[in-house]
């Protein structure tokens, strides 16, 4: 199979973790235990191709940052995250965004997809939506909001990562 290596980034406590295990597993954990690094291999069906996929579930918390930053340039597709409810989360993205254009040959072709996670607390939003939207199409990435907890647009979020793989 085609294999394909997926870097999930962004920010302490954004809920990179909570979406890679909703995805792979199905489940929410609900309390919170900062990553190292941690790395999964599954297989993805999209448009009927079978892909190998390696997910690597990335630090977002400062201390672990030099494990975070030697696998930043390994992602083949990067899953980027920041949380509806914590402005900084959304300006840290931006910040990561350019450390991987840095990494990249290719700065502007890199398949990224942008997701506001944490849905469910909109009644605490602070990121405005018209912003990541229009940041979102000047780097040509989807967007959309998601909630590790609720399950939504979770599985949509990684088969945009490979819709984007595609586009190359
Ligand atoms: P680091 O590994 O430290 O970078 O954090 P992370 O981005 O992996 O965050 P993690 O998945 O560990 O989630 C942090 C906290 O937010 C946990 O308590 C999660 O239960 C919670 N959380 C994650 N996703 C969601 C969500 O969609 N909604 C809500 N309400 N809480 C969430
Ligand atoms: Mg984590």
């Amino acid at each position: 199979n085609p294999r394909l290596c997926v870097c999930v980034v962004g920010s302490g406590g954004v809920g990179k973790s909570s979406m890679t295990i909703r995805f792979l597993e199905d489940r929410f954990p609900e309390y919170y235990d900062p990553t190292v690094e941690e790395k999964y291999v599954t297989e993805i069906s999209h448009s009927g191709k079978v892909f190998d996929i390696e997910i690597i579930d990335t630090a977002g918390q400062e201390e672990f940052f030099k494990y975070r930053d030697s696998s930043l340039a390994e992602g083949d597709a990067y899953l980027a995250l920041y949380s509806i409810n914590s402005l900084s989360s959304w300006l840290e993205l931006k910040e990561l965004r350019k450390k991987i254009e840095q990494e990249k040959e290719h700065p502007d072709e890199i398949p990224m997809v942008v997701c506001g996670n944490k849905k469910d607390l909109d009644e605490y939003r602070e990121v405005p939506v018209d912003e990541v939207i229009e940041y979102c199409s000047k780097i040509g990435s989807p967007f959309m909001e998601t909630s590790a907890k609720t399950g939504l647009c979770v599985r949509d979020s990684f088969h945009a990562v490979m819709e984007q793989v595609k586009l190359l």
